[in-house]
């Protein structure tokens, strides 16, 4: 197992009190291993990916156990974990910007990511980092990567972002909403890219979006989140071919797909719940079309049921029939 995560939580301490992003997540990744975490925005997916990379903003506190490799992460100095972070672990963001200096040519900053952590020339580093420019299929990467990032397009810009992200060979790479800012073609390409990737360099993946459009065919396993929870969790496939969970269902149904009339398309009514106030319950009773009296006070363990974890007091079969 590479990546191990028991009970993680967050917690925000904010003037109008503690707001709870992550509520006792537990999930683990393999080595080469590919998994999707989808849920609407708010759900706590990008903070789940914060907490494990010691990213948390200043307000933001974890508990909890992240093990990467037997190490445990949440304990690291911040000089331990820079290092995790560049060699072992490494993140890619929505906007390439956040990420990409504008003010220094790709070959400059690329080759200083080498240098620092593997003590290379400047020479054998901006090679190494071309070598990875032509790996994210940036044609005549030699004679671009002395460009500055606005030169490039958006697409190429978030391949420029990839190809850094792998400089130093990390073994796990959390892309958090990779596409979202791209146009549906450069998407696509940005996700054969990362499967590639996969193949190529065997880098476990965690893929975070709330598009379940890319999901099927790029990822083995899949984790469903809302109000800070796993709702839904097991293979790509099977989860979407037989959702469990009344909230994989809404999601689903909000896909659009070839097959089905886009006037079928539902997104689910009413909001995602409030962090700062979740309910006794199950978060998601407020919107879900089974409701049972326990789902109002008492919150469903995620548990094994059929080759997958669900929770839900509703059984398979019951929401199957919505
Ligand atoms: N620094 C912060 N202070 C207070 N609340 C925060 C902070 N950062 C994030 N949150 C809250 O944490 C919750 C989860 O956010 P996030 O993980 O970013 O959601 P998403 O699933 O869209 O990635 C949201 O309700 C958000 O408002
Ligand atoms: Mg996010």
């Amino acid at each position: 197992m590479l990546l191990d995560v028991s009970d993680l939580t967050v917690t925000f301490r904010t003037n109008d009190g503690p707001v709870n992003a992550v509520n006792g997540m537990s999930f683990s990744v393999d080595e080469k291993e590919t998994l999707a975490i989808v849920g609407e925005s708010g759900s706590g997916k990008s903070q789940t990916a914060f907490a494990i990379m010691g990213l948390l903003a200043k307000n933001g506190a974890s508990t909890g156990k992240v093990a990467f490799d037997g190490t445990d992460m949440l304990g690291l100095s911040p000089k331990q974990l820079n290092k995790m972070r560049a060699q072992q672990i490494a993140m890619i963001f929505q906007d390439p910007m956040t990420s990409l200096n504008p003010y220094l040519r790709v070959s400059d900053q690329m080759a200083e990511v080498l240098q620092l952590h593997k003590g290379m020339s400047k020479r054998a580093a901006v090679a190494e980092a071309a070598h990875m420019l032509d790996a994210v299929r940036i044609p005549d990467a030699k004679a671009r990567i002395t460009m500055y990032p606005h030169e490039f397009s958006g697409g190429m810009r978030q391949r420029i972002m990839i190809a850094m992200a792998l400089l130093c060979r990390p073994r796990l790479l959390i892309a958090d909403e990779p596409t979202t800012a791209l146009d549906v073609t450069v998407q696509a390409q940005i996700m054969e890219l990362l499967a590639a990737i996969r193949d190529e360099f065997g880098t476990a993946m965690i893929l975070i979006t709330h598009d379940l459009g890319i999901v099927a065919g790029s990822c083995d396993k899949t984790l469903v989140m809302y109000g800070g929870q796993i709702m839904e969790q097991g293979d790509t496939e099977g989860l979407f071919e037989h959702p469990s969970h009344p909230y994989t269902k809404g999601l689903l149904r909000a896909v659009p797909r070839i097959d089905r009339d886009d006037d079928e398309l539902l997104t689910i009514a009413g909001e995602p719940p409030d962090m700062s106030n979740l309910p006794k319950g199950c978060p998601f009773m407020p919107r879900c079309d089974i409701v049972k009296d326990q789902c109002a006070v008492v919150k469903p363990a995620l548990q094994f049921d059929g080759g997958r974890k669900r929770a839900c007091h509703a059984d398979r079969a019951e929401v199957a029939n919505v």
